[in-house]
């Protein structure tokens, strides 16, 4: 059994005080989370603050995003040390903002992906496909480029007890979600992916869903096979809403 995992992407936003508030009402309510594996991704100034205030809630933080160098001479950079240092479990990699806007490549986020798993991260590894490339039909093959970069690199283990967020590009933040159907297709279709070179990693890995989750949809796109859990964006900055999708999993 694959324990679900709902972790939030934060993304650029809040202060001080606003994720001072957000952090004590995710504590507060975990509670009544009873199944699933919680997490937050504050941006880079606010992970000590997340680290105050979560250790020993049960709640994991981590990183958005990571340096694929481990030190030296990158500014504006973080690496996985860092984040460790301040008790990240977790790391995003590859999210499809840092792809578009900061021009990452499959390659690059394939090995941000090792960098984290090698220093003791456990990275979210993030795929999906923009409207256009949906609308040509060419999901699938998009999907498995992004895959297959890290698979080539560094082989099909690397993904054992792995987390892969599959958010299709057109519903971040547009307020229109893939419907349970349509994720639960591209989940089933990324699980086969790593299966036909290892089933028993294929098994064990966990497949998040985000883009537009919120807690009127979330337990239906929790409860097809293949989906387990969610990484969620704008409904991660209220802690009632965060929570409700976390039960979602109960
Ligand atoms: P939204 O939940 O705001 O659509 O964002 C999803 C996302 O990008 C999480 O990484």
């Amino acid at each position: 059994m694959r324990r679900p995992l709902v972790a939030g992407n934060w993304k650029m936003n809040g202060s001080r005080n606003s994720i001072e508030t957000l952090l004590e009402g995710i504590k507060r309510g975990m509670d009544s989370v009873q199944q699933a594996e919680v997490a937050v991704c504050p941006p880079f100034v606010y992970i000590p603050l997340a680290q105050k205030e979560l250790a020993g809630s049960g709640v994991a933080w981590g990183g958005q995003d990571m340096s694929i160098e481990s030190s030296g001479a990158f500014t504006g950079e973080t690496a996985a040390s860092m984040l460790l240092d301040f008790g990240c479990s977790y790391a995003i990699v590859g999210h499809s903002e840092r792809r578009e806007y900061h021009r990452e490549s499959d390659e690059q986020v394939a090995r941000k992906y090792m960098a984290a798993r090698g220093a003791g991260l456990k990275p979210i590894f993030c795929v999906g496909e923009t409207l256009e490339e949906r609308e040509q039909g060419i999901t699938e093959a998009v999907i498995a480029r992004q895959i297959d970069a890290l698979i080539d690199l560094d082989g099909v283990e690397s993904l054992r007890d792995g987390v892969i967020a599959y958010e299709p590009v057109w519903a971040i933040g547009t307020g229109e979600t893939a419907t349970p159907e349509q994720a639960q297709d591209v989940h089933a279709f990324i699980r086969a992916r790593v299966a036909a070179q290892n089933a028993d990693v294929a098994e064990g890995l966990r497949i998040l869903y985000g883009g537009s989750m919120k807690p009127g949809n979330a337990a239906e796109l929790i409860a097809k096979p293949d989906i387990d859990g969610g990484l969620i964006g704008g409904a991660a900055l209220k802690a009632e809403d965060f929570l409700a999708i976390c039960r979602a999993a109960n």
